[in-house]
Formats: structure tokens, sequence, C-alpha cells
């Protein structure tokens, strides 16, 4: 049986801010940002927007009558909204979910996403008459003029995961890797991370090249059987510093194929930032509206969680995964944003909603958003 993608749906706040009058504003030289850290645009959350109404939005794209089939519901987030009820929960409702689900939310930095996919391809393999719904979303939040400011960013990719994997097929041939390693870590009482930014690329990038050694081996696989390597994209450089330990081990024309085919699958992560757990797959998605990749290539995806689990799977471009890809939908998304100046995105990120506050919804922008904080609980309408 066939396991994998089904569908895979997009989604990013609409205002944003240029990286360039980033770097003005932080006294840095521009092209620091552009080409030393590799990024465009940034992505800034509404006050109302968080980890489940993003979720919402994108899974909402791509879910018609199949969703009464769901029995499987897995948020991957680090940017959880309570220490106790799963975000999956408050999406039942608002997605109008069936019941009889297991619904839930996997926590590991960047990695939650991944350990949901290959929690889901597990469950289709027993239940293959039910679809899996996963949910990769965050807000990448660092705080203002710190170096890991120009690496935010915010978003959510979803996607159904099925034995019609009309996108990507999973190949169940992967290697995986967790240490405990203090390169980013976020306490419960903050809500800005904390990293060991260049500790954080050199775990990285081992992470990368032990697993990369270890798939080698154990599949006897070359580089050569990949037409590209997708990566966890903190920022567009930090894929493309790992796939440099390639250089020398590989031909000379794999390596100019590899590094090539990557710059198709940083496009969107460009635009948009850091979307931690969905970073991955917003690169897959980058990867399959941009390239020239046909159907019945291998791709290798690299996925990556600080503190830390590494993961490095292998799918199979699926037959019309072009048709089943929504690209206008997700090109939309991104062209029909708002540019926010520095000082507007200053002072969003120092709003936060408090108990007893309610939102206008004439203000809210999106169809998903937190409402009103009643008794300390948050509350979600859909409009
Ligand atoms: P920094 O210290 O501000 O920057 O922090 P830098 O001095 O290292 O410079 C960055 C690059 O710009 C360098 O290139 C410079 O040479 C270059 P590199 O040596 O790296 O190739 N540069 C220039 N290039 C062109 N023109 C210029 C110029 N000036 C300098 N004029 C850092 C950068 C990424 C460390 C910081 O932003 C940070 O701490 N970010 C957050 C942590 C992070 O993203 N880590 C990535 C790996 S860990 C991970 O991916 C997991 C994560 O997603 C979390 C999770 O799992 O949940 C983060």
């Amino acid at each position: 049986m066939d396991i994998g993608i089904e569908k895979i749906g997009f989604y990013t706040p609409k205002n944003y801010i240029d990286i360039v009058e980033l770097a003005k504003a932080r006294n840095q030289e521009p092209d620091k940002f552009t080409i030393g850290i590799g990024q465009s645009k940034q992505a800034v959350p509404a006050v109302y927007e968080d980890a489940v109404t993003m979720a919402a939005e994108a899974a909402e794209q791509i879910l018609t009558d199949d969703r009464t089939n769901i029995g499987l519901v897995i948020v991957g987030t680090e940017s959880s909204v309570d220490e106790s009820k799963a975000s999956a929960l408050f999406l039942m409702d608002l997605l109008n979910l069936p019941e009889y689900a297991r619904a839930f939310e996997i926590k590991e930095a960047c990695y939650g996403a991944t350990a949901g996919v290959q929690m889901a391809y597990n469950f289709i393999a027993t239940n293959p008459d039910k679809k899996a719904l996963v949910i990769a979303s965050d807000i990448a939040r660092y705080g203002i003029n710190t170096p890991g400011e120009v690496t935010q960013g915010a978003g959510s990719v979803a996607m159904l995961i099925s034995s019609q994997p009309k996108i990507l097929k999973l190949e169940n041939k992967s290697v995986y890797m967790s240490k405990n390693v203090g390169d980013f870590w976020r306490p419960t009482f903050s809500k800005t991370a904390f990293a060991r930014g260049k500790f954080s690329n050199q775990i990285y990038i081992e992470f990368f090249q032990t697993l990369w050694a270890k798939y080698q081996q154990k599949y006897q696989a070359t580089a050569e059987d990949f037409k590209a390597m997708l990566f966890h994209i903190p920022y567009t450089k930090m894929g493309a510093k790992a796939m440099k330990t390639l250089e020398g081990n590989v031909s000379d024309e794999t390596y100019a194929r590899l590094k090539d085919q990557y710059q198709d699958s940083i496009k969107f992560g460009r635009e948009v930032g850091n979307l931690y757990t969905g970073s991955l797959y917003l690169g897959l998605l980058s990867y399959l509206i941009n390239s020239d990749v046909q159907a019945g290539e291998e791709l290798l995806l690299f996925s990556y969680g600080s503190g830390a689990v590494g993961e490095l799977y292998s799918g199979v471009v699926a037959e019309n995964f072009a048709e089943n890809v929504n690209s206008e939908n997700v090109k939309q998304t991104l062209a029909q944003r708002h540019q926010i100046s520095i000082s507007e995105y200053e002072e969003i990120f120092s709003k936060s909603i408090s108990d007893g506050e309610k939102i206008d919804p004439d203000e809210v922008t999106g169809k998903f958003y937190l409402s009103e904080i009643k008794e300390n609980e948050r509350l979600y309408s859909k409009k």
C-alpha cells in the first residue's frame, strides 16, 4: 500500500516587514540580512493570531467532505497556547472534525511536525481507509534587536496523510537521532526563544552529516539518487551551509545540481522567515511549485528540531502532483500581503490580549481568530 501526502495547505499572516528596512533600523548592512542570512521579508502575525488560528487557516484550505474520514489530528508546534490542552482540540470545532479521532499536540522544537508525519504514516499503515491531518503551526519569535530577530517568521502548513498520496509518497526509508543539546530553548515563562546561534548552526550541520552517512550506509544510497535535498529552513542560508558539506564528497555536477535545486525550495521561505515546524514543509511546497521536478523522482528531506532531534527521510513525487498542489492559492497568499513599517511591527510585537479582553471581528483579516480571553480561557471564532 502507498502512504504519503495527499493534500497540502499553507497560511502565513497578512502583514510582513521588509528585511532591508529591518537591517537599516538595526544599523546592520542590508547585505548581511539579504545575503549572509538570506531573507527578504518576514511575516508578522496579528495580535489575534496564534498557532491555533494559523493551523485552522492552513487546514481549512485542504479539507472537503473527506474530513469525516479523519481518525488522527496532530498539531506539531512549539508555540503552544496552553500548557495542558492541545491546540488540536480547538480545531475540532473550528474545522468541524469528527469526534471519533485522536487529537493531540507534539512538541519537539522544529521537529514536531515530522514526528507527526511519521506517526501518521504508521496510523495509515494499520488504518488504510482512514486519513490523518498533520499541521505544523508556529510563530518564531526572538525579540527586538536580538541576533535572532532577522530569523523570525510565522505560518502554518497542513498535510493530509492517507493511502492516496497524490503529492508525495513516503518510502518508509528513514534515519533519525536525538541528543540533549543546549542550542535553542524557550522556557515556559518566556514568549521569546533563547539561542546559542552559532552553536545551533554547528549542531544542525553535525546532525545532517551524521544522518546522511547513516542513510547512505543503511540504504546503499548516493547523492545521485535524489533529484533534490530539502532542508529545515530557519533562514535560507542554513540549508546551503549543511549542503556545502557534500562539496568534494560528491561529483561536481551532482553538487552543482543539488545546489541549484535547493534554490527552488527556499523561494517561499525567503518571503516569510522561519516557520519552525512548518519550514521544511514550506520548503517542500516551494520546491514542488517552483522547480522542474517530475513524477517518480526521489527527494530527501532533512528535519531538525533544536534540543535536538534530526531525521532524514525520503519520498517519491506522485503522478499528477502538480494538479494536486494548489499553487495559485499559495502564490496569492504570499502576493496579497501588506507591508508594515518597522515601528508598526514593534508596536504589534509589544501587544498581547489579556484576560477579559475581546477582539473586534471587523479588524480581523483572516477567517479564524482569537476572539476573547475569558476566565483565562482562550476562545476562538470563525468569521
Ligand atoms: P549573527 O551573529 O548576527 O550573524 O547571527 P553572523 O555574524 O554569523 O553573520 C551571518 C552571516 O552573514 C555570516 O555568513 C556572515 O559572514 C554574513 P556565514 O559565515 O554564516 O556564511 N555577513 C555578510 N554577508 C554579506 N554581506 C555582509 C555581511 N555581513 C555578515 N555585509 C544567527 C546569525 C543565524 C546565528 C542568528 O540570526 C541566530 O541566532 N538565529 C537564531 C538561531 C538559528 O536560526 N539557528 C539555526 C540552526 S538551529 C535550527 O534550525 C532550529 C530552529 O529553527 C529552532 C527549532 O528547532 O525550534 C532555530
